[in-house]
Parts: structure tokens; sequence; C-alpha cells
């Protein structure tokens, strides 16, 4: 089957490395479900270039992915439309916002794991039967340095949600490989996207680029590429693996 009949359905494409990896699995030929929560303009900035690229099919969802029957509706929603899922990836994520464990209650906690956590397996439970039943498929979920060494300031809930997922890679791929269906994941660093911009000052990213030992913080393309590798038959012995795209940051 070539690329152009297949389909990629990206979680948080409307910016930063959601965006950036819709727009490579796009020139690869897939073509694109774009999903968004509230930036209605970034999503149709990712269609217009998908567009532009000419290569193939796209359309725009909107949901909110830290309510559990959005997750699973949106995913009904894609399977529906373009009738299979090649390569999911599960990229929607967020901080929420910067609290120490002093201040974070209960209702909070759930929020930040609804999202960065519940929405992984509820989307992927989703998509799975299609992706079986055709005995092929790729997942490759978006984790975080986060969850390997515990997170900035005021992440403590982001990175334990994040760290599960490192550990969720694992089991899905021991599950779905039979299948034909590899699951992997990327473990970005400091990645210079919106982001950052909304939940660390200008202090605080400065503070976290001064030590990396590339001396710079990563783009969402860099990481984009390592997806679309995740993604593709080149990485066709590659299972349940976590990635780390993060300039020496943290090496195994
Ligand atoms: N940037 C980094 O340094 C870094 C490092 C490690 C891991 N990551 C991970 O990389 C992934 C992408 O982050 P990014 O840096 O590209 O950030 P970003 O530019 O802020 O993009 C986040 C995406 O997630 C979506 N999103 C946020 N809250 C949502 C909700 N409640 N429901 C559904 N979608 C929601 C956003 O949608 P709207 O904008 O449309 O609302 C946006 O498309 C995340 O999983 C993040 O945790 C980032």
């Amino acid at each position: 089957m070539s690329e152009s009949e297949k389909v990629a359905f990206v979680t948080g494409a409307s910016s930063g490395i959601g965006q950036a990896t819709a727009l490579e699995l796009s020139r690869q030929g897939y073509q694109v479900a774009i999903h968004y929560f509230e930036n209605e303009a970034g999503a149709r900035e990712t269609f217009g270039q998908i567009q532009r690229l000419g290569k193939g099919r796209a359309r725009v969802y909107a949901a909110d992915l830290s309510d559990p029957s959005r997750s699973t509706q949106l995913a009904g929603d894609v399977l529906e439309d373009f009738g299979r899922v090649d390569v999911l990836v599960n990229n929607a994520g967020s901080l929420v916002e910067r609290r120490a464990l002093a201040d974070m209650d209960f209702d909070f906690w759930r929020r930040v794991m609804a999202l960065n956590l519940d929405s992984y397996f509820l989307v992927t439970r989703s998509v799975m039967p299609r992706m079986i039943e055709l005995k092929s498929g790729c997942i490759v979920n978006v984790a975080s340095i986060a969850g390997r060494h515990g997170g900035g300031p005021g992440a403590a809930a982001y990175a334990a949600a994040k760290g599960a997922v490192i550990t969720l890679t694992k089991a899905m791929a021991k599950e779905l490989i039979p299948y034909g269906i590899r699951v992997n994941a990327v473990n970005p660093g400091v990645i210079a996207t919106p982001f950052h911009k909304r939940f660390s000052s200008k202090e605080v990213f400065e503070k976290f680029v001064s030590a990396i030992p590339q001396q710079r913080a990563g783009t969402s393309e860099e990481v984009a590429k390592v997806i679309a590798f995740l993604a593709s038959d080149d990485a066709s012995h590659v299972v349940g693996e976590s990635v780390e795209v993060n300039g020496g940051l943290l090496m195994d």
C-alpha cells in the first residue's frame, strides 16, 4: 500500500511538535487527521500548509482530551471519516500549570493525568481494533524527559503522567506486536514551542537551555523527524523504545 492511501492521526497538531509532525507525515504522502483543542487558527494553519504541499487529504477535529468521552469520540470520528489509521501519534499534552505538590488538590492531579495519560490510553484503545483487523499500524507516544528525571519546577503530576506513558509504551508494544503493530515513544527534552512560552519564564527557559550540552533548545521539526522515522518501515525492528531527543541533556 502506498503512503498516499495511508492515514496519520496526530493529536495536538495545532502547534509545536504535533504541527511539525503532521506536516512531516503529509510530506511523506500520508492523509492526515489534524486534532486541536482551543487553537483553531493553528489547526487551520496546519491544514493550509498540508493543502499547499498538495500531497493528500486532511481533516480537522476539535476535542478536549482531558474529557474521556471526547477522546473516544474523536478516535471514532477519525475512523469513520478515513476508514483506517495507519499511524497514530499521541502528542496532545500540557503541564496545565506549574503547581507545587503542596498546592495540588486531587482535581488538578486528575486533570493532568486525564490529558497526559488517560487520553493516550483511550485514543489508542479506540484506534487499535482497526489496526488489529488490518494487521499493521504504528503508534508513537510523545512522552518527555520529565518522565525520566521528575520534571522541572511544579511539574510533579505531569512528570508522573509522562513516566507512565513511557511504561505504557512498553506494555502496549508487547501486546500489539503480535498483530504487526509497532509502538514506540519519543522523549523530547527542551523544545522551543508555545509550551514553554506558556509555562516557563524567559529566565527559567534560559536556565533549562544552559544545562543542555548542545547549548540550544531543540526544534519541533527535530522531534517530528524522529517520530516520522519511528512510524516508518526504516524502524521496522524498533519496538517499545523511547528515543531521547534532548541535545545530550539526559543520556542513558
Ligand atoms: N516543548 C517541550 O519542551 C516538550 C518537552 C517534552 C515533552 N513535550 C510534549 O510534547 C507534546 C507537544 O507539546 P508542544 O511542546 O508541541 O506544546 P504545544 O505547542 O503547547 O502543543 C500542545 C498541543 O496539545 C494540545 N492540547 C493542550 N491541551 C489539550 C486538551 N485539554 N485537549 C486536547 N488537546 C490539548 C494543544 O491544543 P490547542 O493549542 O489547540 O489548545 C496543542 O495542539 C506534549 O505532549 C508535551 O508534553 C514537550
